[in-house]
């Protein structure tokens, strides 16, 4: 196990009707001038919208609102915020919805105190110093954003998806109500959960050795992800399921998974590449992506990918034909993501093949020339990835 520190500063106030608390615990934590940040209108229509404004109204918080976040959120959503936050005094952002309008959030929290134009946060010429606090009310377990020092936001006019972080962003609270989730559809929640399976993979998909606990931890999340889904894929309102995989997903990316050890990242990286130029759900772009890169990378270590197929996938072991174990170990998470009606292949999407100087051209602007911790790739190789992908 590698040395490590972990920051989780966030307060996480689970369970049923918790919203209704949120005009308090903003009071608690200083707010006096909020900026409400929402996405394209369902938490107007689960009324969840209308609890919030009642709750800050008893406890006299002054707000402003911007809503209109989309998914894959754009950094144009993001002037327009700072330029309202600094016009209005705001010194304080909840952002009620999913990781889109929480990254949203992130980056205009990071903005407001910088002189400087917000994406040099993102093109790594700056790093955040100050930040606004941040709070969510989170509606779809998945991003993980709640509990993250994380955001990542696309630059509209040059199809740049980014991420950026620091330790000030995460936020100070997060509301997580399961019964918030309900109104979810299908496709939201799978995307949702390969999207946190997704954060666990890019940590136990590791050359650290030792890291006994957190191998256990993962595989046994994984394990109880896919459980939950598949009674949620039967029964969508039950609570139960529901509230499992809401904390899943905050666990899965809040850091504690991933201590000791190092993580790798690069199948989301080839994944923002998709959500970029096709603007698909980063979850479905996930579930194309994460199969591939496993095959792809399975000789790098074969006893790591026998280890997942057979504590989390349930593929009987057998120590003389582990690669087998693991090809099939793989096969059953690819069967997996079909079940939740997600895409496994890019022949599926809107994805077209004569696009791939274009991908590779944007993730050459992100990654560089090579990446990667558990196995090094060339662009070349991350080109193989894609056609592996592919049918
Ligand atoms: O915009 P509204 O109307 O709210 O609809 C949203 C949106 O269309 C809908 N939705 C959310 N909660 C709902 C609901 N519909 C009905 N009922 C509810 N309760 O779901 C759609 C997707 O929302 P979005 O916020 O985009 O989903 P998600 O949480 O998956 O966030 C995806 C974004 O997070 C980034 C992704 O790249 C992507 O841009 N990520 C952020 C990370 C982080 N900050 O740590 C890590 C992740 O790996 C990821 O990259
Ligand atoms: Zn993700």
């Amino acid at each position: 196990m590698n040395n490590f520190r972990f920051y989780s500063p966030t307060e996480f106030v689970f369970g049923k009707d918790e919203e209704k608390n949120v005009g308090e615990l903003l009071k608690h934590y200083g707010a006096t001038k909020v900026l409400l940040h929402y996405g394209g209108g369902s938490i107007k229509r689960s009324g969840l919208y209308d609890r919030v404004i009642e709750s800050m109204r008893e406890m006299n918080i002054d707000y402003v609102e911007q809503g209109g976040v989309r998914p894959n959120p754009i950094d144009t959503d993001v002037y327009e915020g700072l330029t309202l936050c600094r016009d209005e005094n705001v010194d304080f952002i909840l952002a009620v919805g999913g990781g889109s309008v929480i990254d949203s959030a992130k980056a205009i929290a990071a903005g407001v105190p910088y002189e400087g134009d917000f994406w040099d946060f993102f093109d790594r010429k700056a790093t955040v110093k100050e930040a606004l606090p941040v709070a969510t009310i989170l509606t779809i377990p998945a991003a993980g954003s709640e509990g993250s020092a994380a955001t990542v936001i696309t630059k509209a006019d040059e199809g740049l998806k980014r991420g950026s972080g620091s330790q000030l962003l995460r936020p100070k609270f997060s509301i997580i109500n399961p019964e918030l989730t309900y109104t979810l559809p299908m496709w939201h929640t799978a995307a949702g959960i390969v999207d946190m399976m997704s954060h666990i993979f890019e940590r136990y998909i590791s050359k650290t050795k030792d890291v006994i606990l957190t191998d256990r931890l993962c595989e046994s999340t994984l394990i109880t992800i896919m459980e939950a889904a598949r009674t949620i894929l039967k029964e969508p309102k039950n609570y139960q399921a529901r509230a499992t995989l809401c904390w899943a997903g905050t666990i899965a990316h809040n850091g504690s998974l991933g201590v000791g050890r190092e993580e790798e990242w690069t199948t989301h990286g080839l994944e923002h590449e998709l959500s970029a130029l096709y603007d698909m759900t980063h979850g479905a772009g996930l579930a194309i992506m994460f199969p591939a890169y496993m095959k792809y990378t399975l000789d790098e270590d074969v006893e790591r990918y026998y280890q997942l197929a057979t504590k989390a996938f349930g593929v009987p072991a057998n120590h003389f034909h582990k690669k087998d174990v693991a090809l099939e170990g793989i096969r059953r998470l690819e069967n997996f993501f079909k079940e939740l009606g997600m895409p496994i292949r890019l022949n599926e999407t809107e994805a077209k093949k004569e696009d791939m100087p274009k991908l590779l051209n944007t993730l050459k602007r992100n990654m560089g020339e090579s990446f990667g911790t558990f196995k090094t790739l060339t662009l070349k190789e991350a080109e193989k990835i894609y056609e592996l992908a592919w049918e």
